[in-house]
């Protein structure tokens, strides 16, 4: 029987301590602000952002939400980044995504500052990643990092598989495993014999956002098994890419979903603001010639 790891402890005690630092930010006058701009009337991202902002108060950070109709213009949106990138109170921007289909991306997210990225998504601090220099780590990633420290396994030396390589989560998970010297594998939808590989691993991460995929006969006896997927079963239940009840047995540690990654999200994105809401006191404070 597999040790359960429990994302919403751990995060718990991630936003316990950012909140301890907020507060004492904020005996120098400082208060971390995250702006979330959401397009369009998607309900999955709905609560996504619901959730962030939730996590804000906790902490004790400022938000601001920026709910934009479906309709909204790329110049309109790229106005709107313009803006809160020269705000002083607002220190991490985040478009939750996806978009809607007439907007571009990739220009929308090149258009934060790097410095209010907190997603880590702009091409400025994915490649900072790549060198091992970052301010931000993508959130999704981070947090499964921290969910495999908290079991004790290292990561260095072990066979590590990522399955899926979306830029938000396979790319920037595999580099991380990387960056604590694990042998790193990533399969995908083109990979062959996935169970072959699967089931050598001694850490399993899955992002590939398809119900209980991933079977027992895909996992190693022992194995860490972390489940980035949110999708829903035949019933419409709530379930990750794993097939909990198969593997669990077989896994020597296993997120459960929900209550394994998806808490962990969002600890890391008040992490990240925490980080830029310090960077750009500091680059304040520089700037008057104040000194502390
Ligand atoms: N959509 C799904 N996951 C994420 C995320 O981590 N950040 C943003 N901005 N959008 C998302």
């Amino acid at each position: 029987m597999a040790n359960l790891i429990n994302g919403k402890e751990i995060a718990a005690k991630v936003k316990e301590d950012i909140a301890k630092e907020a507060g004492n930010l904020a005996e120098y006058g400082v208060t971390p602000g995250l702006a979330v701009i959401i397009v369009g009337d998607d309900p999955a991202s709905k609560i996504y952002v619901r959730n962030k902002k939730k996590a804000c108060e906790e902490v004790g950070f400022y938000s601001e939400e920026f709910a934009l109709p479906e309709k909204t213009s790329q110049k309109e949106l790229l106005a709107l980044i313009d803006t809160l990138n020269k705000r002083f109170d607002i220190d991490g921007i985040l478009v939750q995504l996806p978009l809607p289909k007439h907007l571009n991306e990739k220009a929308v997210i090149g258009a934060i500052s790097p410095k209010k990225d907190v997603d880590a998504f702009s091409p400025f601090n994915v490649g900072r990643v790549m060198i091992g220099e970052y301010r931000f780590l993508p959130c999704t990633p981070a947090g499964v990092m921290e969910l495999i420290h908290s079991t004790g396994v290292e990561v260095c030396g072990k066979k590590c598989v990522v399955i899926g390589r979306s830029n938000i989560v396979g790319k920037p998970m595999a580099m991380m495993l990387l960056n604590e010297s694990g042998t790193v594998t990533i399969c995908h939808s083109k990979t062959e014999n996935l169970a072959e590989i699967t089931s050598q691993a001694d850490i399993l991460v899955s992002a590939v956002g398809k119900a209980k995929f991933v079977t027992a006969d895909m996992v190693k006896e022992g194995a860490v098994v972390i489940d980035v997927g949110m999708n829903h079963d035949d019933d419409g239940k709530l379930c990750g890419d794993v097939d909990f009840a198969d593997v669990e047995p077989k896994a020597g540690w296993i997120t459960p979903v929900p209550g394994g990654v998806g808490p962990m999200t969002i600890a890391m994105l008040m992490k990240n603001t925490l980080t830029a809401a310090k960077i750009n006191a500091a680059a304040a404070t520089k700037k008057s010639g104040k000194k502390n």
